[in-house]
């Protein structure tokens, strides 16, 4: 039977009588500041998605049985809102999230979605909290669409009730000075992610046991950790970020590579977004300034043996992570069997491939340059 999918049309806004003054953009934090309002829908097994409700910022009522406290019913997704000096606020990809938060509900049985509604839905209450983004260079709003199973029940399997919630939080630039290079520790003691596991899909489930592993890479001086798999020590990601190696071809060209999806790595959209950009340029379709005219890119398998190789060759040219939060990342040093490997920076702390995909990627978001990939909300 065909149960109601999300209706924007349906949309009931309350709006808070207590708005909150927004704090200064220099004094935020990455994700401790919430806007005075959130989006929730709730959604059952028998009459599918209810109405969507805009309502002020409050805590949520849950019964303890609910599935999402004992088997991790959790998934989310993380994007960002942009606004203009003329006060135009711009999302970035949204329908890669929304696909993205399909498949991650798909995969641990919870309700799919009609993807273009819950953007409709997220753009009326951005809009409605614009005047929480602020309009400086760097800053953006937060965007955390979270999809939880609701089902009072302790029996393990598919959760007949859920809710869909959506809160934002402005943001200001990942690092306060400039870029500041992070360390990574080459991690064998731990896996993020197998294949046939989850890895590939954005549930909670995978970011809690990420704690303890960059905990002990914190206790020896690195800041994240890159994660491997199997005996060959394959690298997949970085921290929560996807990963990018550039090496010094003998021929003169630079090959940007980054490991394929397969089923360990998670697909993101700033990963997408450099790829299709590098790609653009490679084939002199674009010219994205700070990337070596000669350009090859590859989604092709790295182990570490071919860092430790191109270091000794000095054939590394740049290691980076990519992730909505930071967008792009440099790493300087990896720590890998009891030694660092060091890894070339720019003077501004980011090389020239990094730099020239994060300024690109930011023009795009920020609408300074018109590209379909900014939706205007
Ligand atoms: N990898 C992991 C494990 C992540 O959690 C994230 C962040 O969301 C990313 C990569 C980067 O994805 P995106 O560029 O879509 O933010
Ligand atoms: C990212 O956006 O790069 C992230 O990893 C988000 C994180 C808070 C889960």
């Amino acid at each position: 039977i065909q149960t109601p999918d999300l209706d924007p049309s349906l949309l009931k806004i309350s709006k808070t009588t207590t708005p909150k003054t927004p704090l200064p953009p220099s004094k935020l934090v990455f994700g401790k500041t919430f806007t005075d309002h959130m989006l929730t829908i709730n959604w059952n097994s028998a009459n599918g998605w209810a109405t969507p409700e805009i309502k002020p910022y409050a805590p949520l009522e849950l019964d303890p049985s609910s599935t999402v406290f004992h088997y991790a019913f959790t998934l989310f997704e993380g994007m960002k809102a942009y606004r203009q000096e003329d006060g135009t606020v711009r999302l970035f990809r949204p329908d890669m999230n929304m696909a993205r938060m399909n498949r991650s509900a798909t995969r641990i049985a919870l309700p799919t979605f009609d993807g273009e509604a819950l953007t409709e839905l997220i753009k009326k209450l951005v809009v409605l909290d614009s005047e929480w983004i602020p309009k400086e260079k760097g800053y953006s709003l937060y965007i955390r669409p979270t999809l939880i199973g609701t089902q009072n029940a302790l029996g393990v399997g598919p959760s007949s009730d859920a809710m869909l919630f959506v809160i934002c939080s402005p943001v200001g630039p990942y690092y306060a000075s400039g870029f500041k290079p992070v360390q990574l520790l080459a991690t064998t003691k731990f896996v993020r992610a197998a294949p046939g596991g989850t890895g590939g899909y954005k549930l909670g489930a995978n970011y809690a046991p990420g704690v303890v592993p960059q905990a002990e890479a914190a206790k020896e001086g690195y800041s994240q950790n890159l994660w491997l798999l199997g005996d060959e020590h394959a690298l997949t990601e970085v921290g929560t970020m996807n990963l990018f190696v550039a090496f010094k071809n003998p021929d003169g060209t630079v090959e940007l590579v980054t490991p394929p999806l397969d089923d360990v790595v998670l697909p993101g959209v700033t990963r997408d977004s450099a790829l299709q950009l590098a790609r653009q340029h490679a084939k002199g379709e674009l010219v994205v300034p700070g990337l070596p005219e000669k350009l090859v890119v590859s989604e092709r398998k790295l182990i570490m043996a071919d860092l430790v190789e191109a270091e000794k060759n000095g054939t590394l040219v740049e290691v980076f992570g990519t992730g909505t939060a930071a967008i792009v990342s440099a790493v300087d040093k990896i720590g890998y069997e009891g030694r660092d490997i060091q890894i070339p920076t720019g003077p501004e702390g980011l090389g020239n491939i990094a730099k020239g995909l994060l300024d690109r990627i930011i023009a795009i978001q920020t609408g300074e340059i018109e590209h379909p990939w900014s939706v205007i909300a």
